[in-house]
């Protein structure tokens, strides 16, 4: 079937769907649970609670292959360039490629590149954390900073804070804001002799990390003196040039490649810091577990396969009917930054609206992605959730198991919050019972009628919950390459090159032709009245 078929029969199906709820659904098939769930190993998606029935899983199904899924997956593994903007290859999953198979890319095995750097960034991070490798002054490192920003930042902040527990190395901090208090703030607290700070830039250029870079390289150099810079700075990026100009030495130096995108570089050097704060070997883990659920993608069958099918609900969600966004709620305070963590991965990769050969898709693409831990969004935002008048898609996730051995109330709490929270939104509750429950209470006629319009929950609100056994560093390289193998679907599905992000490029261009007129030098007359005004304001 051709793929504007497929989408189609969607379409067409969707009609047919229309007046049945999902309480309809669930009431007409006991097994529907059974039907529209998947795993691998401990990690379960359940779909069930998603407004779809076994025709639409079918029909997206036949979407998949319309789009050749199967053929764009296999393209992307064997490295070839479907960056086509950027000519480029895609491959963070070989970052993970824990079997001994080779991946090519123009005619050469990457795998020993890969490999050296691995055991080189191990070796700086053993030495890191044991006291080897000594401050100017001799001094152990206690603490380390990692300047960077987008996915030179997000990843490794995102991570280091969900693998909290296992955190037996210095203490992790980061900045990426250009904003002043981010960097004053973070240094402030610290002593310049007991630090060491990592520059993270796949470009060497990014206006906010090296503003930042150089900032704390005047804190050392100012308290300490220029000799002990070398000492106390280390880098990542695949620009090796432009590292050696800002003058850190190459023994510190560790490289990726251009086939790894900014917002998938977690996997590469990129993850120092995080391998710093839990050691080499939970870092392992977390490589292997994202080479799972990558043998997983390359092997299960499309209608079980755990990334494709949060694809295809995504893609029936956003296009078919027509929801523009999409809620992230991790019931786990250590995921409180994924919400974060995806806002890159996927809406700078599918915020898009042309087609590989630059033709408009002419359909919805990347919805727009937020959310906050729960249970703290339910006292927050979750009123519009269940109540409001837009219907928002919500991704559950929640783990069996905390690493709180004594505090288990605390996750059966947890627990119970987050389950109720999805079938809150699929049952909704009708006037009908609002009526009962209020008279029940033996409240006056006027005021039950009065009351019961706002006790209504319309109900009928898909949602999709992830569950896992306990947040180790294996289930989160598992997770977050489920993310990024859904957002390559969705991606395929839609015909857009998710690995270029050219969206970003017109705000640095303004910024860098505005900053001479912020700081008086050059005359804003050129500029749109409203910007003016607003330079006006702020420079007087
Ligand atoms: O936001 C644009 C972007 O290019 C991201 O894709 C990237 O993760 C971020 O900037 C940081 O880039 P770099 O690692 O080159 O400093």
């Amino acid at each position: 079937m051709a793929l504007d078929a497929a989408f189609g029969a969607l379409d067409q199906h969707a009609e047919q769907l229309k007046n049945t709820t999902l309480r309809d659904l669930f009431a007409a098939d006991p097994e529907r649970f059974e039907k529209f769930s998947a795993r691998t190993d401990d990690l379960l998606l359940d779909y069930s609670k998603s407004k779809i029935d076994v025709k639409a899983m079918d029909l997206l199904v036949q979407l998949a292959k319309a789009a050749d899924v199967e053929g764009r997956r296999a393209a992307m593994f064997a490295g070839e360039k479907i960056n086509v903007t950027e000519q480029r290859a895609v491959l963070h999953t070989a970052l993970r490629n824990r079997s001994d198979d080779p991946v090519v890319v123009d005619g050469s095995d990457v795998m020993p590149d890969i490999r050296d750097v691995l055991a080189a960034t191990a070796d700086f991070a053993e030495a890191v954390r044991s006291g080897d490798l000594r401050s100017s002054s001799g001094a152990p490192f206690t603490d380390v900073v990692n300047i960077g920003i987008g996915g030179s930042d997000l990843g490794p902040v995102m991570t280091t804070l969900a693998l909290a527990p296992y955190h037996d190395g210095p203490e992790l901090h980061y900045v990426s804001n250009v904003d002043g208090a981010h960097v004053a703030d973070t240094l402030e607290k610290l002593d310049p002799e007991t630090t060491l700070i990592i520059v993270a830039s796949k470009t060497f250029t990014t206006i906010e990390t090296m503003t930042n870079a150089r900032t704390a390289r005047k804190w050392i150099a100012g308290t300490l003196g220029e000799d002990a810079v070398g000492d106390h700075f280390a880098a990542v990026s695949t620009a090796l040039d432009k590292v050696a100009e800002f003058g850190i030495d190459e023994s510190r130096v560790f490289g990726f490649w251009d086939w790894v995108g900014g917002r998938y570089s977690v996997w590469s050097a990129i993850g120092l810091p995080l391998m710093i704060a839990i050691g080499p070997d939970a870092f392992a883990d977390f490589l292997e577990g994202a080479h799972a659920l990558d043998n997983h993608f390359k092997e299960a069958p499309l209608g079980q396969n755990l990334p494709v099918l949060m694809a295809l609900i995504g893609v029936w969600n956003r296009d078919v009917l027509g929801l523009s966004s999409r809620a992230v709620l991790p019931y786990d305070q250590r995921l409180a930054r994924l919400p974060a963590y995806l806002q890159q991965l996927d809406m700078e990769s599918n915020g898009k609206r042309v087609k590989l050969d630059g033709s408009p898709v002419g359909r919805e693409t990347g919805p727009l992605v937020w959310g906050e831990a729960g249970t703290n969004g339910q006292h927050a935002f979750y009123q519009l959730l269940h109540q409001g008048t837009t219907v928002i898609p919500c991704e559950f996730l929640i783990a069996a198991n905390g690493h709180e051995d004594d505090l288990k109330h605390h996750h059966d709490l947890l627990i119970a919050n987050c389950l109720a929270q999805s079938e809150a939104l699929m049952l909704g509750r009708t006037l009908k019972e609002a009526t009962s429950m209020l008279e029940a209470s033996g409240m006056a006629d006027e005021d039950v009628r009065r009351l019961a319009p706002h006790k209504v929950f319309p109900g009928d609100r898909p949602s999709l919950t992830l569950v896992h056994d306990k947040l180790t560093p294996f289930a989160l390289g598992r997770l977050i390459a489920l993310y990024e193998h859904r957002v390559f679907v969705e991606g395929v599905v839609w015909g857009i090159n998710s690995f270029d992000q050219w969206g970003v490029e017109l705000g640095k261009e303004l910024a860098t032709a505005l900053l001479p007129m912020v700081k008086g030098e050059a005359p804003a007359s050129g500029k749109d009245a409203s910007t003016q005004g607003l330079l006006a304001a702020l420079k007087g």
